[in-house]
């Protein structure tokens, strides 16, 4: 095939949850299982891109051992090595599911059980993907990701902007056998200037190649 105009280019990847600590033995998480981040990152790295992989707390591992693989714990984490490697890549794929809230103070010893009622106060976590976009350079292409459970489209145009993207990935709760923990996934791409393209519910593995194939067309850089 045609040489891919991503080879040697420096991709950042998010990928993961991340968790975030209430004690040390208790964090607040989700249901990302990482498996988008890491099957994009295979699908980078064999198309000869420079790829770090920013993964959060996830069993799974890129297959291509030319994935750079950065693990890290809270969104924080993320947001740091983020912060020290986005200047220099040309392509950013945010697929991370970073927690929006994180606990105030995080207990040094473990939290005993008194009350019948307890409460956490929590903070909000930095947007990672959104800062991203704050200094997007017109060199940069950057994606994220979206979860939606209503209103799917009109929310979704409304953060392709607010963020800055160039790609938004849409999948939404309401579609069967996509999304967290399946191996398949229903998506709908929004891109600047109201374009709207839908694909069927299929393999992850083939839903990247669809965003590779997008951003291997649009990227020219
Ligand atoms: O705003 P919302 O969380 O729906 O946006 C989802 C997109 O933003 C995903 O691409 C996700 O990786 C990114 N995000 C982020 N940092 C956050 C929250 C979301 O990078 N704190």
């Amino acid at each position: 095939s045609i040489q891919s105009n991503l080879k040697g280019k420096k991709i950042l990847i998010t990928g993961g949850p991340t968790y975030e600590s209430i004690d040390p033995v208790r964090f607040i998480g989700n249901h990302s299982s990482g498996k988008t981040g890491v099957i994009l990152a295979d699908e980078c790295a064999n198309r000869g891109a420079a790829v770090t992989l920013v993964l959060g707390p996830s069993i799974h591992s890129p297959l291509n051992p030319a994935v750079n693989v950065i693990r890290v714990t809270t969104a924080a984490d993320m947001f740091k090595v983020v912060q020290a490697n986005w200047s220099d890549s040309s392509i950013g794929i945010f697929s991370a599911a970073v927690a929006d809230y994180r606990p105030a103070n995080m207990a040094i010893e473990k939290i005993k059980k008194k009350s019948d009622e307890m409460s956490i106060d929590l903070v909000k976590n930095p947007d990672i993907l959104a800062w991203a976009g704050t200094q997007k350079t017109s060199k940069q292409y950057l994606v994220g990701f979206a979860l939606e459970t209503n209103n799917e489209i009109e929310n979704a145009r409304g953060k392709l902007d607010r963020k800055n993207l160039d790609l938004l990935v849409l999948n939404s709760l309401r579609d069967k056998n996509a999304g967290f923990g399946y191996d398949t996934n229903k998506v709908t791409f929004i891109k600047p200037n109201n374009i709207l393209i839908n694909f069927e519910l299929k393999q992850k593995s083939l839903m990247a190649k669809d965003i590779l194939n997008e951003i291997e067309t649009d990227f020219t850089a």
